[in-house]
């Protein structure tokens, strides 16, 4: 269908049609119009998979059996993985199954940056750095969309804390918001062509995100020309003026009040009563209707032939498979511990409750009913075979549903009170005290036998960490630390067994420095999806060699962390981000704080050197920059696998205050032993701009350049030097 086409279409809608359109008539769909052959538009959560069917109007789940489906690793685990090729292949299928499922939007990808390692959805975004997001989300949003289905990167923007997310107003440098907070929602609008966008429910500077004329209409639209569909987050619009003229184009909520919501009948009365100039008011719905007119019809909704998805299939399980195995990191291997051979193990021991535990039902939107989740302790089992006894002890007790929106009482999903701060806080004092108390009784026992348990064993696997009590949308931790008395029971477990493997599954970093310095090997797992248990003891026993990358850096503890030590949080009513560009290593580096593990960590089974680096400016021009960047590669242990090389850029001389050195670009290699790869990677203009607040634009100094090729952000193997003149 043309645009002119469109445009007729428009013309021939009531107004009241075209308000239909533009807000939720139920929780997850709006209104279409029959008539015209305009049909509903039917949203769904989310970024791990597609969430469970709810009533329309009612947040109790349909309860059938038909939508079980694939259950994709988190985008922290998505992110570690460092593979472009594998963020692709994830989206294909979120995308296959979302038109399978008959929704024509997945709200999903979630790309905030992770500002604080406390922030409850940091398992649902990509890490620290805004490259690696923008270089996963493009491929990401790409495989979405190659099935006639629309994403929804989120939260946009500066969605960086649960508490009061409903309100908090953000104060942000505007080189910061460019630098680090949009890079990645640009680079999926604008390479990744992304039709959907959420807005956020917090504030940027005095303004809802939902209504935020700046973001919305100055930034999105003009600056990135965007022509997709923007939707607010749930119940994120608090303002019908401002939602109609500030580029907000569908609102939705949790609650079932539709004709209420502020873009419904309050917007017709607004015009009707003359509140609002008619004309003005028309000509911006119109625009509305016309971005999701655009969307249906790229989603082959108006007409032509529309792909039909499918779920569930078996084939995709070996990309998710392959998505978990290379989001493993690990971080610990002294004395060679790693990997274990099933062989020499008879008996077994698997200590932690996470190891029994499934996730996918919790977190919060990110929530999903997985048609199956390999927990460890059944991917161990499975992938030892019947010649090793296999026993589980929970070593803690963990009473917690791992939802903290799941309510039992009622079956109804939390999601009706998520706009009530307090309730989605931690349960009330008395009874979290009963709780603890229960807890600590309870752990003595677990304690007891699981130390009595390791001393006959041949090999011990802890797999603890975090659960969806902690990890979740609408709450931020309060710290860094395990939960459920874990430090004790690690601590006491490796002076029985200092050979015991500690696995942490989480979607986010934790205090380990109770234990850190007695554990010998240390593996990092995230809620890495249905396949995700068997493809951790894949790694554990050495079937596939580990090559996840951390995509955030991993403090010692919160109280280390830039939000906290240069800027405010949780903050107020408002939020200053004082620590400006300096998140995540961009800080750790710059004011040489220790960090537990830092940004782009992670170890292998075999070996790799880099050498060699070399660096070429082919282009220097006020437009346009192009230096070669080329160095080798070589396995030079005993068994093949992957390593990530990094490209760090560092300004000599700079002329502001610049973070001591950023990713620029990044190759995923795969070599076998002895093999030898010669890498080849170009850094455009971007790779050596900054944001100046003097001219509003990026902009390149004349100067001399460090390029520097790392293992990991506190690993740099090479240097060589460049010089490049100013861009104006
Ligand atoms: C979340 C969104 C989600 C929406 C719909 C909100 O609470 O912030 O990420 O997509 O609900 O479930």
């Amino acid at each position: 269908m043309t645009k002119e086409k469109i445009k007729e279409l428009i013309s021939q809608l009531t107004l009241q049609e075209k308000i239909d359109m533009i807000h939720g008539s139920e929780l997850f769909a709006t209104k279409g119009v029959e008539r015209l052959g305009i049909p509903p538009f039917v949203t769904s959560d989310g970024p791990r998979g597609v969430r469970k069917d709810f009533e329309k109007d009612k947040w109790s789940e349909i309860g059938l059996s038909y939508d079980y489906v694939s259950y994709l690793p988190c985008n922290s685990a998505l992110a570690a993985t460092w593979n472009r090729e594998l963020a692709y292949a994830a989206g294909k299928i979120l995308g296959k199954e979302t038109r399978g499922r008959g929704k024509d939007m997945i709200l999903a990808p979630g790309v905030n940056i992770m500002r604080t390692p406390l922030c409850g959805r940091s398992f649902e975004y990509m890490g620290e750095d805004p490259y690696l997001v923008s270089e996963l989300v493009v491929p990401l949003v790409h495989g979405i969309e190659e099935n006639d289905v629309s994403s929804c990167v989120k939260h946009f923007a500066l969605n960086n804390q649960e508490e009061r997310r409903m309100d908090v107003d953000v104060e942000v440098s505007e080189r910061a918001l460019r630098e680090i907070y949009l890079p990645g929602f640009e680079a999926a609008v604008k390479r990744g062509k992304a039709k959907g966008i959420m807005g956020a429910y917090n504030q940027l500077r005095g303004t809802h995100c939902c209504h935020n004329h700046y973001l919305l209409e100055d930034i999105l639209r003009k600056e990135w020309g965007f022509e997709g569909i923007v939707v607010s987050d749930w119940g994120g619009v608090h303002d019908t003026q401002e939602a109609l003229m500030n580029g907000m184009d569908m609102e939705m909520s949790v609650t079932d009040n539709f004709d209420n919501y502020y873009m419904a009948n309050p917007l017709l009365e607004m015009i009707e009563s003359g509140a609002v100039d008619k004309k003005t008011a028309i000509a911006e719905i119109d625009k509305k209707v016309r971005h999701i007119l655009y969307v249906m019809n790229e989603l082959h909704m108006l007409d032509g032939e529309r792909y039909t998805g499918s779920y569930n299939d078996y084939a995709d399980k070996a990309a998710l498979r392959q998505a978990a195995r290379e989001s493993v990191v690990l971080l610990k291997n002294n004395k060679n511990i790693l990997p274990l051979n099933k062989k020499a193990i008879k008996k077994l021991l698997v200590v932690g409750e996470n190891s029994n535990r499934q996730h996918a039902p919790g977190g919060g939107s990110a929530e999903i009913k997985a048609l199956y989740e390999i927990t460890p302790l059944m991917g161990f089992t499975m992938f030892v075979g019947g010649n090793t006894e296999v026993v589980y002890k929970p070593g803690y007790y963990n009473e917690d549903v791992g939802n903290i929106w799941a309510n039992t009482e009622t079956d109804q999903n939390g999601q009706a009170d998520s706009l009530n701060q307090d309730k989605a806080e931690h349960k009330d004092t008395a009874s979290s005290e009963a709780k603890a108390k229960r807890q600590r009784e309870m752990n003595e026992n677990y304690l007891k036998e699981a130390l009595e348990a390791a001393k006959d064993a041949d090999a011990v696997i802890y797999v603890g960490g975090l659960t969806h009590d902690y990890d979740t949308e609408g709450q931020d931790r309060k710290d860094m630390r395990l939960p459920y008395e874990q430090d004790r029971l690690i601590t006491e477990l490796l002076k029985v067994r200092p050979d015991t493997v500690v696995v942490i599954q989480a979607g986010s970093p934790v205090d380990m420095s109770a234990w850190i310095e007695d554990a010998d090997s240390l593996v990092f797992s995230w809620y890495a999806g249905m396949e995700g248990g068997i493809a951790l003891a894949e790694v554990l026993f050495g079937d596939v060699n580990p090559s996840g990358r951390l995509p955030e850096t991993f403090p010692v503890n919160e109280k280390d962390c830039p939000a906290v030590v240069l800027g405010e949080y949780p903050g107020g009513d408002k939020v200053c981000y004082g620590e400006d560009i300096f998140v995540g290593y961009r800080y750790y580096d710059t004011y040489e704080v220790k960090t537990a593990f830092p940004f782009g960590y992670g170890l292998s089974y075999t070996d790799f050197v880099m050498t060699g680096l070399r660096a070429e400016v082919l282009e220097d021009t006020a437009q346009s920059k192009s230096v070669k960047i080329s160095f080798d590669v070589s396995n030079i242990g005993s068994r093949a696998g992957a390593t990530v090389s990094q490209i760090y850029v560092s300004d000599k001389c700079p002329k502001v205050k610049k973070a001591a050195k950023e990713l620029r670009a990044f190759e995923k290699i795969y070599l076998e032993p002895g093999e030898t790869r010669e890498v080849t990677l170009i850094l455009e203009k971007d790779a050596f701009s900054y944001f100046s607040e003097e001219t509003h634009r990026f902009c390149v100094d004349n100067s001399s350049y460090m390029i520097l090729l790392a293992k990991n952000a506190d690993e740099i193997v090479d240097v060589t030097e460049i010089e490049l003149q100013a861009d104006s």
